[in-house]
């Protein structure tokens, strides 16, 4: 079975960004010196993510005038975008928009994936929505030290300890990586 791994950076307090989709509290904290996303990132065959999460590398990176800059992050993998709207795509890149139920598209995105693992980049409930399709298998969390009060939940649902099971927790740089496997108890 193909993967889907939800990984994501958050706050202690449970935030993926705050109030204005801004990321600077994130950026200035220390990173790992390991290469572990670099590894991470060649597990991965397909990501998937939110518009809010795809606008916000579209207006940052300037895919407008450089659409090379998405190929430097994450190469050729094929994207899906969940959206209702006509987003802009820059031609040549990968990436796919599409809308609705997980389950309608987990085949394809899965088939795109090939032997390798499927990346939830965000946000926190299409990563819920791919709870609640059963087809989440691992959120792996790098929890910076910082609060906020409030912003862009990381993973808006009731899940309780029978559904997540800690499998490591390592500190790297400033951050503690935790991955916790998804189980689906009551299925
Ligand atoms: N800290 C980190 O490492 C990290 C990681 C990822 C993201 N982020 C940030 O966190 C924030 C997340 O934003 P967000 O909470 O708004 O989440 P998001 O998942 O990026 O975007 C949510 C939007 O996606 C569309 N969508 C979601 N599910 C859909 C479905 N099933 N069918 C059709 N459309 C669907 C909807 O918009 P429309 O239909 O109107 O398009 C929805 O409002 C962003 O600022 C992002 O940059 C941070």
């Amino acid at each position: 079975m193909t993967n889907v791994i939800y990984n994501t950076a958050t706050t202690l307090s449970g935030f993926i960004a705050d109030d204005d989709d801004a990321l600077d509290w994130l950026f200035v904290v220390d990173q790992p010196d390991d290469d572990s996303f670099g590894s991470f990132l060649a597990s991965v065959g397909a990501l998937v993510m939110g518009s809010t999460t795809y606008q916000w590398v579209y207006d940052h990176e300037r895919l407008d005038e450089h659409p090379e800059r998405w190929r430097a992050s994450y190469a050729d993998r094929p994207t899906f975008v969940f959206t209702s709207r006509d987003l802009p795509v820059p031609e040549g890149l990968d990436i796919h928009l599409v809308r609705g139920a997980v389950a309608d598209h987990i085949g394809a995105i899965a088939a795109a994936a090939g032997d390798r693992d499927i990346w939830v980049v965000g946000g926190g409930d299409l990563a819920g929505q791919f709870y609640d399709s059963g087809h989440l298998t691992e959120v792996r969390l790098s929890i910076a030290p910082v609060t906020l009060t409030s912003g862009a939940p990381v993973l808006p649902r009731r899940i309780e300890a029978d559904a997540l099971r800690l499998t490591s927790a390592h500190a790297r740089g400033q951050f503690v990586e935790a991955r916790y496997e998804v189980r689906y108890p009551r299925r």
